[in-house]
């Protein structure tokens, strides 16, 4: 395995993945294939560009001749592109079951006809749906709650039938939610951090007492390169950070790490849909020798410094009018 197809790797843990391949692997040549999308940034790769060893093809994974061009030059898949954010998902799901589901076929086509080595589907959590207790196993029936959940659980059912029916060499990961340095100012965690740098309120859904496993994003890619290299063909691996927060503790740490008021909390109406809690069970992937290896409170303070000593990063994204504003005054305005 020499030449691996990152999908997505213009976005938040693509642009990670790719950075922690080129650093691990000196001989591997890796081809990113992204659309940029509002949620792409070629900001993100500035460091890797001129690598010898990277190369970026500006391209939709739902189109089957910019994919086959693509992929009939690697010997590996991993693919991250995705919508990603539950709330546009809610005001709108078709571009999520067009890439989510509809891109994932496109690639899986692809796969099959050039004989691809492997094929790891990059997963979530999310696909489990809300669990009060306990922790899902990757045996556990999916239920997903948000379109984006679905479809990403219709994905993963696609490639699971490629595997049975084709012998595709797949994997797939699931993951809990990522935190870390370029992820889009939409998430929770970037979405609070530079609203309290710029001292505006932070939105929080319902009662912030929602939980959520938050792994730091070098950790998940980590875990990915382990899945993609020690994995079982046709296995499932949940990957999460062993970190449950509520969100409201999560919100106070940001004020407390920034010092700023606590008066910038704003209770907002919740999430239509919004599961209660996530949590998976990572026996498997630690089985194979994986561990995650950077605590919640280290994570979050060297987060919200990236986020303080980057504002032209996220500036420029939260100042394009499409792409944020309107979204988020449809959101809340009716809040
Ligand atoms: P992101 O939204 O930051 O980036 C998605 C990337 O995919 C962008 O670069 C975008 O331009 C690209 N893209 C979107 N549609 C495309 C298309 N049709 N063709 C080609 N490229 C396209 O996402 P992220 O947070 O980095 O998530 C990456 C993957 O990890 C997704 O599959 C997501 O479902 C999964 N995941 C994310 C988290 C998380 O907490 N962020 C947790 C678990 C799983
Ligand atoms: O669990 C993995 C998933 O994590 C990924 O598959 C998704 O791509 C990723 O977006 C993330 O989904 P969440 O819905 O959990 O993440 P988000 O950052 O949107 O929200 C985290 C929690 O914070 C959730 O309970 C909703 C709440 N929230 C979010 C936003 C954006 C707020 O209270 N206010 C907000 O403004």
């Amino acid at each position: 395995m020499q030449k691996i197809l990152i999908t997505g790797g213009a976005g938040f843990i693509g642009s990670n993945f790719v950075r922690h391949m080129l650093n691990e692997y000196k001989s591997y040549r890796l081809i990113v294939l992204d659309a940029l999308t509002y949620a792409g940034n070629l900001e993100n790769l500035a460091d890797v560009w001129q690598h010898p060893n990277f190369i970026f093809y500006k391209g939709n994974i739902g189109d089957p001749d910019c994919v086959a061009n693509v992929v009939q030059n690697v010997d590996a898949i991993v693919n991250f592109a995705a919508e990603t954010h539950v709330d546009r998902s809610i005001h709108g799901a078709g571009n999520f079951v067009q890439t989510d589901v509809y891109g994932t076929f496109t690639l899986l086509e692809a796969a099959k006809k050039y004989k691809i080595e492997r094929y790891l589907q990059i997963s979530t959590d999310e696909v489990y749906g809300s669990i009060l207790e306990g922790a899902f196993q990757e045996t556990d029936p999916l239920r997903p709650s948000s379109p984006y959940s679905a479809s990403k659980a219709s994905g993963d059912m696609l490639v699971h039938s490629y595997y049975v029916t084709y012998d595709l060499p797949v994997l797939i990961t699931r993951s809990s939610n990522n935190y870390g340095p370029y992820q889009y100012p939409e998430k929770l965690i970037p979405l609070f951090i530079t609203n309290a740098l710029e001292n505006k309120p932070l939105p929080l859904y319902g009662d912030g007492q929602n939980v959520r496993d938050w792994i730091y994003v070098e950790d998940n890619c980590k875990a990915v390169d382990y899945v993609l290299h020690h994995g079982t063909i046709g296995e499932v691996y949940n990957i999460g950070g062993g970190n449950e927060r509520t969100n409201i503790y999560i919100t106070k740490k940001i004020l407390q790490l920034l010092d700023k008021p606590e008066s910038l909390i704003t209770p907002v109406k919740d999430r239509p849909g919004h599961d209660r809690r996530y949590a998976v069970d990572c026996s498997k992937i630690q089985a194979l020798g994986w561990k995650p290896q950077v605590d919640f409170e280290e994570g979050i303070a060297k987060t919200v410094h990236w986020y303080q000593d980057h504002p032209q990063w996220w500036m420029a994204l939260k100042a394009k009018k499409a792409d944020f504003q309107a979204f988020y005054r449809k959101n809340y305005e009716s809040s």
